[in-house]
């Protein structure tokens, strides 16, 4: 461990306001940080080679953890907390014992996704307004399973809020996420279709719309998905080219979007090892 700052037993003490601050989106803005809390978040940063800006854990996580402590390139030095001081700073009701701040991920990622975009295998995970921050954090871990080059979002929920950050597992530390204002999404999505992308709009059995299996996933794509109470919005349904539904009983009106996205994302990855066993 390099450096020893002392013990941090005092809820007063500045760090404190300054980490609580990133509980909310102005905070984030401001100090141009994110809160990431528990171990996995941490393993997470550091299997991608990324450096937190601050390290804060209790004396007990950090004698749980002594091989995680071993001080990784620029790693900042770790900063030991009580557990009342820690528990003040995270967003959980139960953390774990460790907190880190990190820059957002940079611009850099959306050039990739531009440049994706137009190299044909492009897979874009599209948001219409997603409210629920579990759901968002879900479906952005299941777009990067499913090979996602890329999150777009029309408004909606924060994907850098601790809540989203925990139930991406990660995902939003690796996904090149864009979000922006539903008009701006129009004309991205009006360039991606001019690109090649087919935009794909997805819809509840009662729509008529065809069965998910029957569309080609292999091309690049664009998958559109809707918000969780109004669906995806007319315009954005005007742009699709294609229409899917993934088909069930009438007993329920539609699925939860982060339930509905697993089989929709997936389905190229079904689609390639099927014609491969075909060997087509
Ligand atoms: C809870 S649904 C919204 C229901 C809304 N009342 C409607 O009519 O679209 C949220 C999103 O999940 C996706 N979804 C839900 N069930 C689906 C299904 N059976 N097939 C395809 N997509 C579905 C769609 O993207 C939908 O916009």
């Amino acid at each position: 461990m390099r450096g020893h700052p002392e013990l941090i037993s005092s809820r007063r003490n500045p760090l404190v306001r300054q980490l609580r601050e990133l509980h909310g989106g102005r905070g984030r803005r401001e100090q141009a940080l994110l809160l990431l809390e528990g171990t996995h978040l941490l393993q997470e940063v550091r299997r991608l080679g990324q450096v937190p800006h601050q390290l804060i854990a209790t004396e007990a996580w950090q004698l749980a953890h002594p091989d995680l402590l071993a001080p990784a390139p620029h790693w900042p030095p770790w900063q030991p907390v009580t557990a009342e001081v820690l528990a003040a700073i995270a967003t959980t009701e139960h953390p774990d014992g460790v907190v880190l701040t990190l820059a957002p991920p940079s611009a850099e990622g959306l050039e990739h996704t531009l440049l994706a975009v137009g190299a044909g295998e492009a897979l874009l995970m599209v948001l219409d307004g997603l409210q629920d921050p579990g759901n968002l954090g879900t479906l952005l871990r299941t777009a990067l399973a499913a090979g996602a080059t890329a999150a777009w979002l029309a408004e909606g929920a924060d994907p850098f809020q601790p809540k989203v950050l925990r139930a991406s597992a990660g995902a939003v530390l690796e996904l090149p996420i864009w979000r922006g204002s539903r008009p701006e999404l129009l004309a991205r999505l009006e360039r991606a279709a001019a690109a090649g992308l087919q935009l794909v709009a997805t819809l509840p059995p009662s729509s008529g719309a065809r069965p998910y299996w029957e569309l080609d996933w292999c091309r690049p794509t664009a998958v559109l998905l809707g918000n969780e109470g109004a669906g995806l919005a007319p315009e954005l349904q005007a742009h699709a080219h294609a229409r899917v539904t993934i088909p069930h009983r009438e007993a329920v009106e539609s699925l939860n979007v982060a339930v509905a996205a697993a089989p929709l994302l997936l389905e190229r990855q079904r689609q390639r090892a099927q014609s491969k066993a075909a060997g087509r």
